[in-house]
């Protein structure tokens, strides 16, 4: 994870994190990376560790998923609000202006609705059912099923996993199809890998990108350095591990 002094107050990164490496990093103001507080750095402590219990495992997951997505909301399009309180005096807040929806890329990518569902309620939320092959790292895409008028809308892409980034540039090919262009789109995400956000920020230079870490590297099974394991498979218990 980056440190504080990599980010600003927005939380944009300005540089390259010091665990991005070289190898391809592409430095962007559209790319966010959550600051290294002690309560992101302790979910992640927790998620990491290979003997994480399930329980443990998928609510810290969603504690990781809840700051990610408060952070992506705040990068939407909003205007000031004024309310009156209950003592009778003004408050003035911000209200979202434009069309907002999410599309998950499943299965992963379902696992951070619980929390949209709190943090944006009553969002409507398409799927794009994307698998990567096992043996060559590929993706295939299966279905889509997305809300209605995508051309107005702006999107919360909910994908935990950027290794290769194929997933997710397979993913974005059916909201530019759709009539969603990655200027529109923000891509909710946990772990990044410097060479799959090197590949798909320069494929769509205008998408946001929120994670909650830029991992040290690729390993040669395409599993990010240091990384979760197959978040999926640990999500959803179809690791064949615990109970
Ligand atoms: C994993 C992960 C991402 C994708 C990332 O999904 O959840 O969707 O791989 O890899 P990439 O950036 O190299 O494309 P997987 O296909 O294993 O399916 P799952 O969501 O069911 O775990």
């Amino acid at each position: 994870m980056p440190s504080p002094s990599h980010v600003s107050a927005g939380g944009t990164v300005l540089s390259p994190p010091p665990t991005a490496g070289d190898s391809g990093f592409v430095v962007s103001q559209k790319l966010h990376v959550l600051p290294a507080t002690p309560a992101l750095l302790a979910a992640h402590t927790l998620i990491r560790d290979r003997d994480a219990s399930r329980e443990v495992f998928t609510t810290q997951s969603r504690r990781v998923f809840r700051m990610l997505l408060e952070t992506a909301v705040g990068l939407l399009p909003s205007e000031p609000k004024e309310v009156l309180t209950p003592a009778g005096h003004v408050f003035t807040g911000l209200v979202l202006t434009e069309n907002v929806c999410a599309v998950s890329v499943v299965r992963a990518g379902e696992s951070l609705e619980s929390e949209l569902w709190a943090v944006v309620p009553g969002v409507r939320v398409g799927k794009i059912l994307i698998q990567r092959d096992k043996s060559t790292a590929q993706p295939r895409l299966y279905y889509s099923h997305l809300p209605p008028n995508m051309e107005h809308q702006h999107v919360l892409l909910l994908e935990p996993m950027l290794a290769t980034g194929g997933s997710l540039l397979a993913a974005l090919d059916v909201l530019a199809s759709a009539g969603t262009p990655s200027s529109r789109v923000i891509a909710v995400n946990l772990l990044s890998s410097p060479p799959g956000l090197a590949r798909v920020m320069e494929e769509h230079p205008d998408l946001t990108v929120v994670t909650s870490s830029v991992e040290q590297e690729l390993d040669d099974n395409a599993f990010m350095v240091p990384g979760i394991g197959d978040f999926g498979d640990r999500y959803f218990g179809t690791d064949g591990g615990g109970s």
